[in-house]
């Protein structure tokens, strides 16, 4: 019995499929390798190179593979390119989607967790936030995720189809081997760009707006380790394979930390200089986002073992600096 991962040459789903190997699972990887790479694929999982889009592509996989359940981190992820060109999204994340569970019910595969996010909640109303309260995305990828959850809500309830949904909060950090790490491009995220400075691939790290009403008029993020949400995704499909009911958790450290105070410390973790300027906010940004994942701690047994940003830091600079371009030798 194999579990399939969809987009496992990717970010989180390279590090989740680490963790599941690991743990001796059998592991199918599919992945068009848009944004993921061949070189982050683990050696021992077997590797279909497709898109979740076309129906055979799957249907082979199911046909070929004795596959239990699945976890689903197939996606477009970037808000400001969501913004762009929203009709990207609806085609990769929503339409993928569709096909991906048209297939898993024709094989009568009915156990999925899948990679949502915050950004299904847009604005919050309250911190923490809670599974409970009002989604209301203010980007086009948020609202496709919540899109995503929506349907298998309601193929849970025509065909029994049991999903967990995993809203994560920021997802950073790197494996400890210092094998897999993040590498997007472009890359979007704080603590890859703030790393770039000392790298001396940028001169210095734009801080998106200092007047918000945090403490130091900078954004306030929870700050997740990428293996502890690997760890969640393996609890979450236990949970599904021990009969558990469709259900969503955030996924986040409960912990905020200001874009300023995420620069100190990447300072003290390299040891080495960083600049910065002002630079206005970013469209989009909500000033503080800080989960409550008393949920899964509580239905799934969640304990982060990685929480602390300097640990966070320190494994992203050890993959960061050894791998200056990534998965690519050198700059293309
Ligand atoms: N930031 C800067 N300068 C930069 C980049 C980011 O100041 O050069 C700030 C942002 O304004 C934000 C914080 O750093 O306040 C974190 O920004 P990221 O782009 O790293 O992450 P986001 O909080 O925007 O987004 C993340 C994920 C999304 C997800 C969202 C949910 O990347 O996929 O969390 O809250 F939707």
């Amino acid at each position: 019995m194999s579990i399939l991962v969809l987009g496992g040459a990717g970010y989180i789903g390279s590090h989740t499929v680490y963790e599941l190997i690991d743990k001796g699972a059998d592991v199918v990887i599919a992945d068009n390798l848009e944004t993921g790479h061949i070189e982050a694929v683990h050696p021992k999982a077997r590797f279909y190179k497709g898109d979740i889009r076309s129906r055979g592509f799957v249907d082979n996989i199911f046909e070929n593979e004795e596959i239990h359940a699945v976890i689903h981190f197939a996606a477009n992820s970037l808000v400001g390119e969501s913004m762009v060109d929203p009709l990207k999204y609806y085609d990769n994340n929503v339409c993928g989607t569709k096909v991906l569970l048209e297939s898993m019910i024709a094989h009568d595969v009915k156990k999925i967790v899948f990679s949502s996010t915050a950004a299904t909640y847009g604005e919050p109303e309250n911190i923490p936030i809670m599974e409970d309260d009002r989604t209301c995305p203010t980007n086009t990828y948020g609202e496709t995720k919540l899109a995503m959850e929506k349907m298998m809500k309601w193929t849970d309830a025509a065909h029994g189809l049991k999903y967990v949904a995993l809203r994560y909060f920021n997802a950073c950090g790197a494996h400890e081997s210092g094998s897999i790490g993040e590498a997007h491009s472009p890359e979007t995220h704080l603590i890859p760009l703030i790393l770039q400075v000392p790298l001396n691939q940028r001169e210095y790290i734009s801080i998106f707006g200092d007047d918000y009403d945090t403490k130091d008029g900078t954004c306030i993020r929870d700050y997740i380790h990428v293996t502890d949400l690997a760890q969640a995704h393996i609890l979450a499909l236990k949970y599904l394979l021990d009969g558990g009911d469709s259900n969503i958790f955030n996924l986040g450290n409960g912990i905020g930390f200001t874009v300023k105070e995420v620069i100190e410390t990447a300072k003290k973790v390299t040891g080495l200089e960083i600049n910065a300027k002002i630079a206005p906010r970013r469209a989009g940004d909500p000033a503080r986002l800080i989960a409550s994942s008393d949920k899964a701690r509580e239905v799934l047994g969640w304990n982060p073992q990685h929480a602390d940003l300097e640990e966070i830091i320190a494994s992203a600079w050890k993959w960061h600096s050894t791998h200056p371009h990534g998965f690519r030798k050198q700059e293309a």
